[in-house]
């Protein structure tokens, strides 16, 4: 059985991550979302949400499960006998980062390999942080997350703010 993990932050998971589970689900036998659970960026979600988001987007997708992970990326790998990381590149400035992401990965663990799939132009801009950046401002998100995640996004912002104005 082929198994590939798609890693990352999905904070949260954007309708780009969605075509590239989809994509690869079509690829692989089983494929593994891997959420990264002690992430640097601050995430606005935590990790049971974001877990939660991706379960209810890939729910109708029989091969995809979602599991959170902490530490390298290459330990969880090898937890699940996974030997491919699939990851999405969106546009040239990915390139530099992602490059040097496989190539670390490699190197501590060279039985496993990265596998890049080109996101859908139609996605081509889109990242979760510039999602929310729209979202926090007031504006409409429904072009670039699905309609559950984007209601979860707006709801997440309005509490903010209710919270900043009680103090
Ligand atoms: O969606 P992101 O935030 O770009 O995903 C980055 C991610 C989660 C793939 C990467 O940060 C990662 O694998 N983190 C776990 C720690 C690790 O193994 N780092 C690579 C070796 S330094």
């Amino acid at each position: 059985m082929k198994t590939a993990i798609y890693p990352g932050s999905f904070d949260p998971v954007t309708l780009g991550h969605f075509d590239i589970i989809k994509r690869s689900s079509e690829i692989f036998d089983q494929v593994i979302v891997g959420v990264l659970c002690n992430n640097a960026k601050s995430p606005l979600f935590s990790v049971e949400e974001r877990v939660k988001m991706l379960e209810e987007v890939t729910k109708d997708i029989p091969n995809v499960e979602v599991q959170s992970f902490d530490g390298l990326l290459v330990d969880f790998m090898r937890q699940n006998h996974a030997k491919v990381i699939v990851r999405g590149l969106r546009a040239i400035t990915d390139f530099e980062y992602e490059l040097q992401l496989a190539q670390m990965n490699r190197v501590i663990a060279p039985e496993i390999d990265t596998l890049f799939l080109t996101t859908n132009l139609k996605y081509a801009y889109l990242s979760s942080s510039m999602a929310k950046e729209v979202a926090m401002y007031g504006g409409d998100i429904s072009e670039f997350l699905d309609p559950v995640i984007a209601k979860q996004v707006q709801e997440k912002y309005q509490a903010l703010q209710e919270d900043r104005e009680c103090k």
